[in-house]
């Protein structure tokens, strides 16, 4: 590795790597979250495409399956779809989250309302859905479609889970497998189908997907509790605010005191929240050691995904996957 590639972040390398295949589903992209029927379509998807995001997942396929040696032009459709289901999502989180922030610009809910934000979110699914049908390839159509649906799910799930201070672990992570890492992994899943390789290379890159979406909400969840807003393009302190149970915050209740217990009772259970609240609950989880702690579960999680791809061809994209996964745990932003 050059000192020039240690010095740029993996995904930005990746983008280099596959700067003619993302030109080309950014065209798909802007073609596709068009509409000549209703306007406000365009507004709220121009506004938050043009916005950019990272296009981390489309880049999972379009990796996957450029290592697989895949040489058509599917993936192309397969990587617009899998960043559609992700803006679709986005679109409805927001809503749900009542948040104001998101890649750096004041939220659709904000601009316009809550309405238009479920109705285009609802829009881009279904544009979803037209173009994973479009490369004719049936495993692939059951894979993104089953990922919407876990996703989904995922978001039920955490959200009848918020405010219950008796939310396992066991539940988070079934929580962030499904309304994250479902995602990545079907992005990676389907680069390697649509390249047609080997079953067992197929799981790996599934595994890897896994791993990685796991990694990367955990360390969301840790950056929710710091980084400053401008840093990360949206709000800090909205899972507190939300009374949502992530890791953090569910190892220090673990561990609470009678006093401490109480808090996390008012705050979290009743959702009386005050001002201080959320510095006294941010010393807690210093006191327990508990964000140090999430960062070493989601680094456990990247090593999974990193172990996964050794069974895939040796490729710079495999080394750059590689390092994404050191990079989304150790990631400011
Ligand atoms: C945000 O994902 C949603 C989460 C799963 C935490 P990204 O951080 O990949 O969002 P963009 O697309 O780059 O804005
Ligand atoms: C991400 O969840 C949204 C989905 C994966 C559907 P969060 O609510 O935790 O993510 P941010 O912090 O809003 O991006
Ligand atoms: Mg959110
Ligand atoms: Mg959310």
């Amino acid at each position: 590795m050059s000192l020039d590639d240690a010095a740029t972040k993996p995904h930005e390398r990746m983008q280099a790597a596959l700067r003619d295949d993302l030109v080309a589903v950014d065209a798909l992209i802007q073609a596709r979250m068009a509409s000549d029927h209703a306007p406000r379509i365009p507004e709220v998807t121009a506004h938050l495409v043009d916005a950019g995001g990272k296009r981390v997942r489309p880049m999972l396929t379009l990796a996957a399956a450029r290592l697989c040696g895949y040489a058509g032009t599917a993936h192309h459709k397969l990587a617009a779809t899998v960043e559609f289901i992700h803006t679709a999502t986005l679109l409805h989180d927001d809503v749900v989250d009542e948040s104001q922030k998101r890649r750096g610009r004041p939220t659709a809910n904000l601009l316009w309302d809550n309405k238009s934000s479920i109705l285009v979110g609802d829009y881009l699914f279904a544009r979803a859905f037209q173009l994973m049908v479009e490369p004719g390839n049936l495993r692939v159509l059951t894979i993104l479609s089953n990922a919407a649906a876990v996703i989904a799910e995922g978001e039920v799930l955490q959200l009848t889970a918020a405010a219950n201070i008796a939310t396992t672990e066991d539940i988070y992570l079934q929580v962030i497998r499904g309304k994250t890492a479902a995602l990545f992994e079907a992005a990676c899943e389907v680069g390697g189908v649509i390249a047609d390789r080997p079953e067992q290379q197929v799981r790996a890159l599934a595994t890897y997907g896994d791993g990685l979406g796991i990694a990367f909400q955990m360390a969301d969840d840790l950056l929710d509790w710091g980084g400053s807003d401008g840093m990360i393009g949206k709000n800090t302190g909205d899972d507190f605010r939300e009374r949502k149970l992530t890791l953090p915050v569910i190892r220090a209740i673990a561990r609470a005191d009678a006093a401490e217990h109480a808090f996390w009772q008012r705050t979290i259970e009743k959702g009386d929240q005050r001002d201080g609240d959320l510095e006294q609950a941010m010393s807690l989880l210093r006191r327990h050691g508990t964000l140090e702690e999430t960062r070493a579960e989601a680094f456990g999680w990247s090593v999974r995904a990193q172990t996964a791809l050794e069974v895939l061809p040796d490729h710079p994209l495999r080394d750059m996957m590689h390092d994404l996964a050191d990079y989304v745990v150790a990631r400011l932003a």
